[in-house]
């Protein structure tokens, strides 16, 4: 693959589609990772000399010494996560040195997580529950925590009680409160308790909060960056299939406002794609199977998710899907995941049109419901895409954009690089 200066990947599908895999392996060329939107929401499965390793907020970078690893002001960041999640990598020393906090980014509170979940019994969006929607909803109401905030005490207490005062309010309203307190065991911290908690995160993690946008900035055009998307276009709040979607903006264009580095520095925008289609959570999923095919997909490629445990729902590769995802995210390249699991079928459906009434289209428009599109599907002989080579330019030819990568394994070794 060619040596970027500036490299931005972001999945083209509902989440999952491999990005772990590919941005850990190309991260090696790269003296940069940054995050810059999501959460902990996200879950990353990477296996390092058959040694699996699950990241949700820390940059795939941390798996390479060399690498700077970012996590940029527009992500959402549940601390007490982020430390949990450095003790399990108990192998790898973290420090200021190869890991940076932006003192801007998103504080994830209790107060998120309770009604994050308080929300998901009554509305059944299936989100992770880790109070990703509260604290962005907080950043636009402008009840919202950063990083810098956490430490000085007294000021920290005011704002949070500004956050929780209206939340108090609605968990007693909200429906099933009870029921659900009782059941989960949920317990709602005082301001006091929640304030002395979060300082004391801060203060631990104090050596690595830093202005990362500045430190981007002084570094552009000197060191290689890559910039990691988490979840995929279709769950990007406003392209995506709302309701059904997350919080931050999931398409390419959001590396501008989760990192303030401008979308033209990036000289490949690689889209990440599996060579079938999943997604966790509910929401309209146009080549979606019927549970018996659907299941023997879920068991070959182990469609479980890394965050929640959920079983992925599993369809057939869609391509009005991928050339929506390549024109609004302005992909410049496009990768294939889970090619070992494609192979092992004898004929391939796959979806190539949408019908909506009665007009055939090559692409999802804005005007279909999502919920009422009708896939149109083509039978393909497995001999026609046997090889890499063969699936490779034939997406070339469906989506127009060069297809430089495909994975057939979850291992670093499993990779195909076509230029
Ligand atoms: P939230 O991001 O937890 O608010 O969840 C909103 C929707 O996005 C739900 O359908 C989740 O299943 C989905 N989602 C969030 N993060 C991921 C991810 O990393 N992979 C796949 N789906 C995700």
């Amino acid at each position: 693959m060619k040596n970027y200066q500036n490299m931005l990947i972001v999945g083209s599908q509902w989440g999952d589609e491999g990005k772990g895999k590919i941005t850990d392996t190309l991260a090696e060329n790269f003296d940069i990772v940054v995050r810059y939107q999501g959460g902990n929401n996200a879950g990353h499965t990477i296996y390092v000399k058959n040694k699996k390793r699950v990241l949700h907020l820390l940059p795939s970078g941390v798996l390479h010494e060399h690498c700077m690893s970012i996590l940029g002001q527009g992500m959402v960041v549940d601390l007490s996560s982020l430390k949990e999640e450095i003790r399990q990598l108990d192998d790898i020393t973290l420090t200021n040195k190869n890991l940076k906090i932006s003192n801007q980014a998103w504080v994830v509170t209790p107060y998120h997580q309770i009604l994050d979940a308080l929300r998901e019994a009554n509305s059944q969006i299936g989100t992770t529950k880790k109070g990703i929607g509260p604290c962005y909803e907080d950043r636009a109401t402008r009840r919202g925590l950063k990083i810098r905030d956490l430490f000085d005490y007294s000021s920290l207490v005011k704002k949070l009680d500004l956050q929780a005062k209206e939340k108090f309010c609605l968990f007693h309203h909200l429906p099933e409160y009870k029921k659900i307190v009782e059941e989960t065991k949920i317990s709602i911290p005082s301001v006091e308790e929640c304030a002395k908690n979060l300082h004391s995160l801060a203060e631990y993690f104090s050596s690595f909060i830093d202005d990362t946008s500045k430190y981007l900035w002084d570094n552009l055009d000197k060191k290689r960056m890559l910039f990691e998307g988490a979840q995929g276009i279709l769950l990007d709040p406003d392209v995506g299939t709302y309701p059904y979607v997350t919080s931050s903006n999931t398409i390419a264009q959001g590396v501008m406002s989760g990192c303030t580095i401008p979308i033209e520095k990036m000289d490949c925008i690689l889209g990440i794609s599996k060579c079938y289609t999943t997604r966790v959570g509910n929401g309209p999923f146009p080549s979606e199977l019927p549970t018996a095919q659907a299941s023997i997909l879920q068991k070959l490629g182990n469609e479980v998710g890394a965050t929640t445990g959920r079983v992925r729902r599993c369809g057939v590769l869609d391509l009005p899907l991928l050339r929506y995802a390549a024109r609004i995210s302005s992909l410049t390249h496009l990768a294939l995941t889970k090619f070992d699991v494609f192979q092992e079928f004898s004929h391939h459906q796959i979806c190539t049109q949408y019908r909506w009434k009665n007009e055939v289209y090559d692409q999802y428009w804005p005007f279909m419901d999502w919920e009422k599109i009708e896939p149109i599907y083509e039978e393909i002989p497995a001999q026609t895409l046997q090889s890499m080579e063969n699936f490779q330019h034939y997406i070339e030819e469906q989506v127009k954009i060069p297809v430089p990568i495909i994975t057939f394994g979850p291992n670093r070794d499993q990779i195909f690089y076509n230029r």
